[in-house]
């Protein structure tokens, strides 16, 4: 089989693109940039990186006519971004996924898009059903425009579900491990493990009681290739993560206790990081048993061994990069 990754050379793109060729497939990796993450499988002879843009449309109708899968990976993903360049954010998240779904529609070709968690909001009412409300903030607050471009992808996916594309759609919540993002940027673990590996206090964003779930990366890719192959996934949004709800503080602090060193917590306000372009989401959690009952697949890898790994593969691979900078 041959499977077209969108986003391909990103974090989970990556991991996924190893996961298909170790079952024999073929994978297609398109991304705009962002190699790195890749560069590894650069030499496999199954694997093809076609660096260029979703926002391409002739590019997409070429790589959907030669796929027999196809997983929309491809977005724009990251608080900084959401406060930095909301235009981007909404433009490849929306425009770029109706591109993608156009061209997989053209040549009937099954497609899987990975939405994300934050399509919630902040629902107080946690665990969240995949029926369950969105209840985000004002359109002046830029935060949110990523959760409204993923829910309007959405949307699209599903009217492409009524004329008929077999589709399904992924709401990742919170996935870590290796080539996560590069240390100091993106995501919170990146952020902390880059401070805890050069001995530093790791910042924690107001109190630090925010939760989240995070879900270790064989675990999400587990689901995500079967939500490609089971039939039974088709037409389906599932909810991909754990259930396990950790705060950022015990994230800190478990950080710190399993990577050693002389780190401490240091506390800062959420104005002082992001300005005022930014509201936090006090709990995020998932209801998983849909994952269970169509994908066949439960997160169970605990957070404090995946964190042991994640450290552990960023110690090596970043050992330059964990450096304090000379000035
Ligand atoms: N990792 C998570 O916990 C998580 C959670 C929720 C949702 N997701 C979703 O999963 C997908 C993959 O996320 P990730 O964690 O691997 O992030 P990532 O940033 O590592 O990967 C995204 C990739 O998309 C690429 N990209 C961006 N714009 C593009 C464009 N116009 N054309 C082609 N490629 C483009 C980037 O270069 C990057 O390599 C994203 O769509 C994200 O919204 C991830």
């Amino acid at each position: 089989m041959k499977v077209l990754i969108t986003g391909g050379a990103g974090f989970l793109g990556s991991h996924l693109s190893e996961a298909f060729l170790a079952r024999g497939d073929e994978v297609i990796a398109l991304d705009r940039d962002a190699q790195a993450k890749v560069r590894h499988l650069l030499g496999h002879r199954r694997f093809r990186l076609v660096v260029d843009s979703v926002m391409n449309p002739e590019i997409l109708d070429a790589l959907a006519a030669e796929a027999d899968l196809i997983y929309h990976l491809a977005g724009v993903v990251g608080v900084e971004h959401y406060v930095a360049d909301p235009y981007d954010v909404l433009s490849v998240n929306v425009n770029g996924t109706q591109n993608l779904l156009r061209a997989a529609y053209k040549h009937g070709r099954r497609v899987v898009f990975s939405s994300t968690s934050e399509v919630y909001g902040r629902n107080p009412a946690v665990p969240w059903s995949e029926d369950a409300d969105r209840v985000l903030g004002p359109t002046t607050i830029d935060r949110w425009c990523y959760a409204t471009s993923k829910a309007a992808a959405e949307h699209f996916c599903l009217a492409y579900r009524r004329l008929g594309l077999p589709i399904t759609v992924l709401r990742f919540f919170n996935v870590y491990g290796p080539r996560l993002d590069r240390l100091d940027v993106g995501r919170v673990i990146a952020i902390l493990l880059g401070q805890l590996l050069r001995g530093e206090p790791l910042t924690v964003i107001g109190d630090g009681s925010q939760t989240r779930c995070f879900t270790w990366i064989d675990d999400a890719i587990r689901a995500t290739v079967a939500a490609g192959i089971v039939s039974a996934a088709e037409g389906q949004v599932i909810n991909v993560g754990t259930d396990q709800e950790t705060s950022i503080r015990a994230l800190a602090e478990l950080m710190i206790r399993i990577g050693g060193g002389p780190s401490t917590i240091r506390f800062v306000p959420h104005a002082s990081v992001y300005g005022d372009s930014y509201e936090d989401v006090p709990r995020r959690v998932p209801d998983v048993r849909r994952m269970k009952r169509i994908l066949a697949v439960e997160a169970t890898t605990a957070l404090a061994d995946g964190l042991a790994r994640t450290i552990a593969w960023f110690r090596g691979a970043n050992a330059d990069a964990a450096r304090p900078a000379v000035a």
